[in-house]
């Protein structure tokens, strides 16, 4: 469910109109819904409810500062996978006690600031990144918390570029290998393994993944505390889908996996953390754009919109499909007409989607985009020198631009001309 519904026939960011955004900031733009990021940030914390809990929003999905500003407010854990997240979410609020950092490659850098910042815990992926940390931890006189990412080899049967759990992927360290290498950690100085991480994927439609992944974690718990480490904390991913296309069959719900941990782990006393992103925020956004030019090919038309593949780049890395709604609800029964919308850029990657059936649009009118909330923005570049587009939070009847559009010589400024071409 979310907030970007018809009202007399409008759509609308909650109470407030996409037209009238659209009218102060110009296209495209996108919108967040402050009552859609509260509602899934309370369906997880809801159904992990009465385990001792805590929900990392994992920011890599949308990380502007008003929509991770709301998340700290809320009483949300943060994940983060770079120096620059941690970075932004102390500058959101978020106390280190509430940050967990994972990633494959974290430098000696970003170690030392989230130790000296304040942390919850490391997510360890590899032998040398744990021995690294335990230098940089000692060199600060420190002890911190870790867990280990598990791979747990399970094929999580979603997008191949966003599959994380078989033993293929980049991603943490062979679950047979987990008790040697927590053996390490505990003789390692500066490190305090707290518990297991495990990670399988994105977008993921199907419960029974989890349920293999759950139940190895179940037992590595059960092996590792008979092996005398105090395992009290099981961070437990796997993003779950959301519906981009309302014609499929619906993801499970969150309160189904609150379910299936409580069914697979719920009672090893454990503290659970998830890492939602894409849930959270996905269906709490959308990119508005105008069409500029409605053009008749030969044997197919297109829509030529102000929006492209720099704006929301997953249709051409993904093939991922968002669904397309005018901005000015179609008549009931209005004609639907297959069109390729495209956007600007000179490739023809650049391609939203091919043959999708729209009512007819002139130029000038405005679509959105929906389920465009995560990986949307965070996303975007500048490539064609095209400025990265504005970012509004919406509350109720209330807009605020939350990212202003750069102006070219902005854009341009951050360059610099070496001495040597000058003059
Ligand atoms: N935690 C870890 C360790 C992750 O690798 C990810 C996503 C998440 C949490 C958040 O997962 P979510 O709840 O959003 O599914 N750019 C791609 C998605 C990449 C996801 C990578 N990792 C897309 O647009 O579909």
């Amino acid at each position: 469910m979310d907030h970007f519904l018809y009202r007399n026939g409008a759509l609308h960011a909650e109470d407030v109109p996409v037209a009238e955004i659209a009218a102060a900031v110009g296209t495209p733009f996108y919108v967040y819904s402050t009552a859609t990021l509260t509602r899934h940030y309370r369906l997880f914390d809801e159904a992990l409810s009465p385990l001792d809990h805590l929900v990392c929003y994992a920011m890599k999905a949308n990380s502007n500062q008003a929509v991770l500003r709301l998340m700290a407010s809320l009483g949300a854990g943060v994940d983060v996978v770079s120096g620059g997240e941690y970075a932004r979410a102390i500058a959101a609020g978020f106390p280190g006690k509430r940050i967990v950092f994972s990633g494959v490659g974290k430098t000696v850098a970003e170690m030392e600031a989230a130790i000296a910042g304040g942390i919850r815990q490391f997510n360890l992926e590899s032998e040398p990144e744990m021995r690294r940390l335990s230098e940089v931890a000692t060199r600060m006189g420190r002890t911190v918390p870790v867990t280990v990412r598990v791979n747990p080899d399970v094929d999580a049967r979603t997008h191949e570029k966003i599959a994380t759990g078989k033993a293929e992927n980049k991603f943490g360290i062979p679950i047979a290998k987990a008790r040697e290498v927590y053996a390490e950690i505990a003789r390692l100085p500066g490190l305090e393994p707290v518990g297991i991480d495990v990670h399988i994927g994105s977008q993921l439609t199907d419960l029974a993944p989890y349920e293999q992944a759950f139940t190895k974690v179940a037992e590595l718990t059960h092996a590792l505390r008979a092996d005398g480490h105090d395992i009290r904390r099981l961070d437990l991913g796997g993003g779950l889908g959301i519906p981009y296309e309302r014609s499929n069959a619906a993801p499970p719900l969150p309160v189904e996996f609150g379910d299936l941990v409580k069914r697979t782990v719920g009672d090893l006393g454990c503290e659970i953390e998830i890492e939602p992103g894409r849930l959270i925020a996905g269906n709490a956004g959308i990119l508005v754009s105008e069409v500029i030019y409605v053009k008749e090919g030969d044997g197919r038309n297109f829509l030529i919109i102000d929006a492209a593949m720099n704006d929301l780049i997953r249709p051409a890395m993904y093939g991922a499909y968002h669904d397309i709604v005018p901005v000015v609800e179609p008549e009931a029964g209005a004609e639907m007409h297959p069109i390729d919308v495209v956007g600007p850029v000179c490739e023809s990657g650049d391609t939203f989607t091919k043959q999708r059936m729209l009512p007819e649009l002139h130029p000038g009118a405005l679509i959105a985009f929906r389920s465009a909330g995560a990986y949307g923005a965070v996303m975007a570049s500048e490539y064609n020198t095209r400025p990265l587009v504005p970012e509004v939070l919406v509350h109720e009847h209330q807009f605020a631009v939350i990212r202003a559009r750069p102006s070219f010589d902005e854009i341009i400024n951050r360059d610099t001309i070496p001495e040597w071409l000058k003059g």
